[in-house]
C-alpha cells in the first residue's frame, strides 16, 4: 500500500492526459493480472473516470456496480447505466433503497444522517458485494484534494479497505487500485474528456455524496425525498443554462400555513440555493432576475404535492454552507 506522504501531485502543465491514460491502463493490467477487480460507480467524474480506465485496462474482468440509494435525483441511476451501456460498458444496478432508508429511519442529526449513509454504503450493501465477488481488487475513485482533506483531518480516512472493515492483513488478498489519486478535479475532467465520456459526465456540476439527504432537514423519508427529488428536477429545468456553480432545493421540518382551492393549508416549505462559487470554498447567492425565481417558486408550489412557500436564501458562505445538511 502506498504511503501517503509518497503520494505526488500531477499539476494542469505536466499532464500529459494521452500518457497518462497509458500509463493507468498498463498499472491496472500489471496489478490485476488475470484477477478480477470490482468498482462502485456513481456518476461523478472521479468514478466514471475510474470506471473508464479499468475497463479500457480490464474489459469484462471489471464488474462495476451502481448502487441505487434511493437518495438520487430524478431517474439519475438508469441514465448513468444506459450512458456507459452507449460506451459499451456494463453496469449492474443493485437496488439497495430498503437497506438506506432503513439506516436512515428515525434520524434527524445531520452528522448521525451522513454516518448512516456512509455505513450503509460501505460496511453494508458494497462491503458485502465484495466479499461475495471474490474479487482482489477494488478500484477506487480518491483523487489528489481527497488525499490533503484527509491529511488535514476534513474528511474521514479514504482508506475503502477500513471503512469495509476488511483488516489487509488478515484479507490479504484484497488491494486498492486508485488510479487517479494524483490528479485534482480539473485534471480528472480532462482525462475524463481524452477517455470519450460524454460531457454531461466529464463536466458534472458537483454533487455531494450523501445526495438528495443532504437536502433534508429532518428526518429522511422515501416521501420526503420524493419533495426534494421532485423541486430539484424542476431547478435544473429552470436555472440549467445559467453559468452558477451549483443550485439547490432543500425541504424544511417546519411547515407553514398557505392557502390551496380557499382552504387554509399547513405545508411545507422548499429553501432554494444558487451559488457562485469556484472551488466550493467560498461562496455567493447568484443574482437570479426575480423573474426567474418567481416562476421557479410557482412552478414549485404548483407541481410538488404539499409545497406552499418556495423561499431563496441570500447568505454567503461562510457562515451558510453550500448544502443544507
Ligand atoms: P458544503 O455544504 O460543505 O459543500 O459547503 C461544499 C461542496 O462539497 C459538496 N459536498 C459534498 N461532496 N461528499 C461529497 O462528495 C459530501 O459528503 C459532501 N457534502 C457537501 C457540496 O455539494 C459542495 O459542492
Amino acid at each position: 500500500m502506498q504511503k501517503i506522504s509518497d503520494i505526488k501531485e500531477i499539476g494542469l502543465k505536466d499532464l500529459k492526459v494521452d500518457d497518462f491514460i497509458e500509463r493507468q491502463v498498463r498499472e491496472i493490467r500489471a496489478k490485476v493480472g488475470k484477477g478480477v477487480a470490482i468498482n462502485a460507480l456513481s456518476g461523478g467524474v472521479d468514478s466514471s473516470v475510474v470506471t473508464m480506465l479499468g475497463h479500457k485496462a480490464l474489459g469484462d474482468r471489471l464488474r462495476t456496480v451502481f448502487i441505487e440509494n434511493g437518495i438520487m435525483r430524478q431517474g439519475e441511476p438508469e441514465h448513468v447505466v444506459a450512458i456507459f451501456a452507449e460506451l459499451g460498458v456494463r453496469v449492474e444496478l443493485v437496488d439497495a433503497k430498503e437497506e438506506f432508508f432503513s439506516a436512515l429511519k428515525g434520524l434527524t442529526d445531520p452528522e448521525e444522517k451522513r454516518e448512516a449513509i456512509t455505513q450503509a454504503f460501505y460496511k453494508e450493501v458494497f462491503g458485502r458485494i465484495v466479499r461475495e465477488s471474490k474479487a482482489k481488487y477494488l478500484l477506487q475513485g480518491t483523487n489528489y484534494t481527497d488525499v490533503e482533506e484527509t491529511v488535514a483531518g476534513i474528511k474521514r480516512q479514504h482508506n475503502i479497505l477500513e471503512q469495509l472493515g476488511i483488516d489487509t492483513r488478515k484479507e490479504f488478498g484484497y488491494r486498492v487500485i486508485e488510479p487517479i489519486i494524483q490528479l485534482r478535479k480539473t485534471g480528472v475532467r480532462r482525462v475524463g474528456k481524452a477517455l470519450g465520456l460524454p460531457k454531461e459526465l466529464y463536466d458534472r456540476p458537483p454533487f455531494p455524496g450523501p445526495a438528495l439527504a443532504a437536502r433534508v432537514i429532518g428526518e429522511v423519508t422515501p416521501e420526503r425525498v420524493e419533495t426534494v427529488r421532485r423541486a430539484t428536477a424542476i431547478l435544473d429545468e429552470e436555472l440549467k443554462g445559467t453559468k452558477a456553480f451549483q443550485w439547490l432545493a432543500i425541504l424544511h421540518e417546519d411547515r407553514v400555513t398557505g392557502l390551496r382551492a380557499n382552504k387554509r393549508d399547513f405545508g411545507q416549505q422548499i429553501e432554494v440555493r444558487c451559488w457562485d462559487s469556484t472551488d466550493a470554498v467560498t461562496g455567493t447567492p447568484t443574482e437570479l432576475p426575480f423573474k426567474t425565481l418567481t416562476r421557479i417558486a410557482d412552478r414549485i408550489s404548483n407541481e410538488v404535492p404539499g409545497v406552499v412557500s418556495v423561499t431563496y436564501n441570500v447568505t454567503k458562505k461562510p457562515p451558510s454552507t453550500i448544502e443544507a445538511v
